[in-house]
């Protein structure tokens, strides 16, 4: 569009945001109007668009190479449409795709990178909203980088003879300058040297957490990395709308406990990480939740340190932040709970390490991981040190995913509700006086909220007597 003449017929807001964007693609604009808004006679002040004043007459298309109608008068919109067709004129009617020969895309422009998103004039707004989220995930000074990449381009093809090399120098570069963009300034002779020290490199492992379900909930961080690596091992509790966004041609490994019946072990794991790593491959091992609570992270790190691996750690949304959020359920609050504890209900070995005292203290929240099976010994354990057996307590089945439940009650019946409500894996046990606000902040569109009945179970009832 750069240096051509352009039309605007109409002179209100409408014709000032399109005579907005033909100005930044440098073209020049005559606009037609009774009347002009203040944008429009600002931008004719400053000599940026030249103004007729008057009514619009078929003479004014000579010379034009497009025009814009944008009058609130359909009839002349329609008369300059058509003749602006008879004469071969680029043509767009404002809000009429009928009567436009052209749209305008919504822009992304990190120029020399251009790109346009149109919904084929069905849903403008629509198309804003997909620009403003691809604007989101596009990584900062591309146009930059771009720039840079025409630069080097000579030079790659001096450097480099065969095909496979400058295409890996230059996917090596992308990815380099992207997640380091201070390297887009580097000289040419210190990125080849860069790229020469890297080439025979290891492969490297990204512990990434995945957050508990709702894949909106994954960092951009970990969005870009599961696009981008090679290999992605993941586990049970990673869903399966997060394993969708995983670059189609990467391996995908699933090492789940139990994974087509074979048991996985940690050291089967262990071993692939480093096996991909050293075949120098990018390899994300995508864990649910945080890969450092309860998640066996720190053990797969230690392995690497061992084997000589570089690695990196990307936190997720663990499953009781994000679960308690989506149960509306402030883990701390100021009139209840001045701490929060995170508790595996799922030791190793024979003998608990919980202290159980300390854990039956006032004013804290409790969150029992894998707690499902142990609901009885939680209770009998926090009630024989002295918490109160009506404690509130809420239990949350499948937190942040389309089939979110919450079951709240007190805490003497928690098993009883495990059973009687057929609570299922992956769910977390909330204990504390915090959780009886699910009931009163409870927001999840989709969530399913069971208030138990006010009951003491028989059998519980006679233990608690006994205690
Ligand atoms: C092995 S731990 C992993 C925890 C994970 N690293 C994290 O930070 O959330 C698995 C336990 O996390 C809890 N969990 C994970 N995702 C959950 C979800 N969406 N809803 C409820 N509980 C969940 C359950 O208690 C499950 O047994």
């Amino acid at each position: 569009m750069k240096d051509r003449q352009c039309l605007i017929v109409g002179g209100g807001e409408v014709a000032a945001r399109k005579l907005k964007h033909l100005l930044k693609a440098q073209s020049k604009v005559t606009m037609v109007s009774l009347d002009f808004c203040d944008e429009v006679l600002a931008l004719a002040k400053q000599n940026q668009v030249t103004l007729i004043e008057g009514e619009y007459q078929s003479e004014l298309l000579e010379g034009m190479y497009l025009v814009i109608a944008a009058t609130d008068d359909r009839m002349a919109n329609r008369i300059v449409s058509i003749v602006a067709q008879e004469r071969n004129i680029w043509v767009n009617v404002v809000d009429d795709l009928e009567l436009s020969t052209f749209i305008m895309p919504a822009v992304i422009d990190r120029s020399p990178l251009l790109i346009a998103v149109s919904s084929s004039g069905v849903s403008p707004v629509l198309a804003r909203k997909i620009r403003e989220k691809i604007e989101w995930l596009l990584p900062t000074a591309l146009g930059k980088l771009l720039n840079k990449l025409k630069k080097l381009r000579p030079e790659v093809k001096k450097k480099f003879r065969r095909m496979s090399e400058k295409k890996r120098f230059s996917e090596w570069y992308i990815d380099t300058a992207i997640a380091n963009p201070e390297k887009i300034e580097s000289n040419n002779v210190e990125l080849f040297e860069l790229f020469e020290s890297k080439i025979n490199h290891k492969g490297k492992v990204s512990l990434v957490g995945a957050g508990p379900g709702d894949p909106e909930l994954l960092t951009v961080k970990a969005l870009k990395l599961i696009q981008t690596a090679d290999v992605v091992l993941y586990d049970a509790l990673v869903s399966q709308e997060i394993l969708e966004q995983v670059r189609k041609d990467a391996k995908l490994i699933h090492v789940g406990k139990r994974c087509n019946k074979h048991f996985v072990t940690q050291d089967n794991t262990n071993q692939l990480l480093v096996d991909y790593a050293q075949q120098g491959l990018e390899v994300v091992r995508l864990k649910g939740g945080d890969p450092f609570i309860f998640g066996r992270g720190g053990e797969e790190l230690q392995y690497l340190k061992a084997s000589d691996i570089d690695f990196q750690v990307v936190p997720g949304i663990t499953a009781a932040a994000g679960c308690a959020s989506y149960a509306g359920i402030p883990l701390t609050h100021r009139d209840y709970s001045q701490s929060v504890r995170f508790i595996t209900a799922h030791e190793k070995g024979e003998n608990s390490r919980i202290d159980w005292k300390s854990l039956a203290a006032e004013n804290q929240t409790l969150v029992f991981y894998m707690g499902l099976g142990k609901s009885q010994q939680i209770t009998e354990k926090l009630i024989s040190f002295g918490k109160s057996h009506s404690t509130p307590v809420a239990l949350i089945e499948k937190g942040t995913t389309k089939e979110q439940r919450v079951v709240t009650g007190e805490l003497h019946e928690l098993p009883s509700l495990v059973e009687h409500y057929q609570v299922q894996a992956p769910a977390l046990i909330v204990v504390g006086e915090v959780t009886q606000l699910a009931n009163e902040l409870a927001w999840h569109p989709n969530s399913e909220l069971i208030q138990s009945e006010p009951y003491l179970s028989n059998e519980l009832l006679e233990r608690v007597a006994n205690l």
